[in-house]
């Protein structure tokens, strides 16, 4: 069926590309009417996609790939660094230590994991949990791109230096990001600390509570 998808997705781009005049294509539909089936099939595809990846080593020294997870349907996305132990064992985006104190930041402005999508840079877990290098982020990325056009969120939250920095391309201090106003792909973007760093200094808390106060007014139109 994914593979099915994936060919007949093929076959009319390749049409649009070699005959544009002769492919009719229904006027975009409003995002609002934009069906949350019609997303779940393309994130399937997607996700076989990811499944079969080999791009890149972490494929081989992985479980299982990890793709993103949630409401497909939402105003917002959270996007961390890679799958860790537990993550590799579920095959979920952030069920291990961080994803727990995650689901108490999103409960603090009033918000469920249920109601929102979480996804990663890179699908697959980095040996000893090392950080995932610039090639290996490179060669995944565009999943994570694919994700975020898809699912469309208007808020994006990027958790930590590695999100932050390889989402707007920059090289500067989360502490420097974090003052400043970003988009990415057309969606606000909003830097803030990884929770595991919150796990390992807690004076990372009170930012943290900042940034996700800014994330509550937005999405709630406060
Ligand atoms: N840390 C991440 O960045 N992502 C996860 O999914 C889990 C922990």
């Amino acid at each position: 069926m994914n593979n099915l998808n994936h060919e007949i997705r093929r076959y009319f781009q390749q049409q649009l590309e070699l005959y544009p005049e002769n492919v009719f294509l229904a006027d975009k539909k409003p995002k609002a009417e934009k069906k949350s089936m019609e997303k779940e099939n393309i994130l399937e595809d997607l996700y076989s996609r990811i499944g079969d990846c080999t791009s890149c080593a972490l494929a081989e020294k992985c479980n299982q790939k990890v793709p993103g997870h949630g409401k497909t349907d939402t105003r917002l996305m959270l996007i961390g660094e890679a799958p860790g132990r537990e993550e590799d064992k579920q095959g979920l985006p952030f069920v291990g230590k961080s994803g727990k104190l995650l689901d108490k930041i999103l409960a603090a402005i009033e918000l469920k994991r249920e109601q929102i999508y979480i996804s990663n840079i890179v699908k697959c877990r980095p040996p000893e949990n090392r950080n995932p290098r610039q090639e290996e982020i490179q060669k995944c990325i565009g999943f994570l791109q694919e994700e975020i056009e898809v699912v469309d969120p208007d808020i994006i939250v990027a958790l930590g230096l590695t999100a932050s920095r390889n989402l707007l391309n920059s090289d500067s201090s989360l502490k420097q990001l974090r003052q400043e106003d970003h988009t990415y792909q057309g969606k606000i973007l909003i830097p803030t600390y990884h929770p595991s760093a919150l796990l390992q200094n807690p004076s990372y808390k009170r930012p943290t509570w900042e940034d996700f106060k800014k994330v509550k007014k937005l999405y709630f139109g406060e």
